[in-house]
């Protein structure tokens, strides 16, 4: 029995979240997958309910979880709340307290959205490239991080960009591996330019891949440069590995590669201890709060998350293919919500989206 739990948030999260409730639901009557799930709070509705955005009781339900589906978190009426009660402090206490320190976020540009990027097609068709992002050390966890006030009354903020060998080497060893799966490149990105943490990321990632990962291929790039070439020429890559922050920024770039921001799912994975892993699946695209409760989000990514859960924690490789085949055939059909909405497709909103994710997976399963 593979335990769930399901964490909504706010914003178009629960839309999201109730459209892979239902593709759940078809793999527990269709493909055998015997799964119990639970929800919990998380955000800014959490915050609303228990006067924190971050509940233990969440925390401790997540802990015990073999997965957890995170929808969304944050909205402008949460905005004024002071840092510390933030909806976001959800999401990144569980990124935290379950050390989530590996996240992968692919990038696929799938062929019938090849001309919904606002990049050229020729640029984006056949995109696959994976970014591997640090998500528990750097500048979004390091001390000190506070605003002071100076003598002259002026107010002084401070955030602390902090990493270790073993942080660096642990990340750097995920996208080796990673890469030993699919094209054997790793392109490094940091700024030893000008930061500290810069060079050990880059005497750290050379080692562990002169040690262990001889057969794959490392380059290294500053990360303005990464930037740059992402839209310049994105195949280049295959996998990238890079930090907390600049793969934060990155992800958000190569979303923009695969058509729109509504498609990118992630995974975030803690280490394997004793055959078991904490893990938590989210779309990268946020709360969306202008489109909230209208129906109208884009599930694929949300969907595209569970199958990526399907792959990393349920080691159910050709059940997570299916789902991304019937992800693949509805967008060759012409289904398309707002977000990649393109002449002469067929305009839907989520449910429709999911009837036809369900109807496709049916066909394909036979
Ligand atoms: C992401 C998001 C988060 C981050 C926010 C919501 C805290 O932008 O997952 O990319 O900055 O990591
Ligand atoms: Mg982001």
């Amino acid at each position: 029995m593979h335990n769930i739990l399901v964490t909504p948030g706010d914003g178009i999260g629960p839309e999201v979240i109730d459209a892979t409730r239902r593709v759940l639901d078809w793999y527990g009557k269709n493909r055998n997958f015997a799964f119990h799930v639970e929800e919990a709070l998380v955000g800014g509705v959490a915050f609303e309910k228990t006067g924190r955005p971050d509940p233990d009781q969440t925390i401790e339900k997540a802990r015990r979880a073999d997965a957890v589906l995170f929808g969304a978190v944050g909205g402008p009426q949460w905005d004024k709340l002071p840092f510390t009660q933030k909806p976001e402090r959800g999401l990144l206490r569980l990124r935290k307290d379950l050390e989530l320190f590996a996240n992968l976020r692919p990038a696929l540009c799938f062929d019938a959205l090849k001309d919904a990027s606002t990049l050229k097609p020729e640029i984006v068709a056949g995109l696959d490239i994976l970014i591997v992002r640090e998500l528990t050390g750097g500048v979004y966890f390091g001390e000190p991080k506070e605003t002071t006030i100076l003598p002259d009354g002026q107010k002084r903020a401070v955030d602390t960009q902090a990493y270790t060998t073993g942080e660096i080497a642990r990340i750097a060893r995920v996208a080796f591996e990673l890469a030993r799966l699919r094209g054997k490149r790793v392109a490094s990105a940091e700024k030893s330019n000008v930061m500290v943490t810069g060079v050990l990321w880059r005497e750290v990632v050379t080692e562990v891949h002169a040690k262990e990962f001889p057969d794959i291929e490392l380059s290294h790039v500053l990360a303005d440069n990464c930037a740059m070439q992402l839209v310049r020429n994105p195949k280049q890559y295959d996998v990238i590995v890079t930090d907390n922050l600049f793969g934060d920024v990155l992800s958000d770039e190569a979303a923009q590669l695969t058509g729109s921001i509504g498609m990118l799912p992630s995974a975030s994975l803690g280490a394997k201890i004793n055959g078991k892993q904490a893990a938590l699946y989210e779309p990268i695209h946020g709360s969306a709060p202008d489109i909230a409760g209208k129906g109208l989000a884009n599930p694929i990514a949300a969907i595209l998350s569970f199958a990526m859960c399907l792959r990393y924690s349920f080691g159910r490789v050709e059940d997570a293919a299916l789902l991304e085949k019937a992800v693949e055939r509805v967008l060759a059909e012409g289904y398309r919500t707002g977000d990649i909405m393109q002449p002469g497709m067929n305009k839907v909103g989520t449910t429709a989206m999911t009837d036809a994710i369900l109807a496709s997976l049916a066909k394909l399963a036979g």
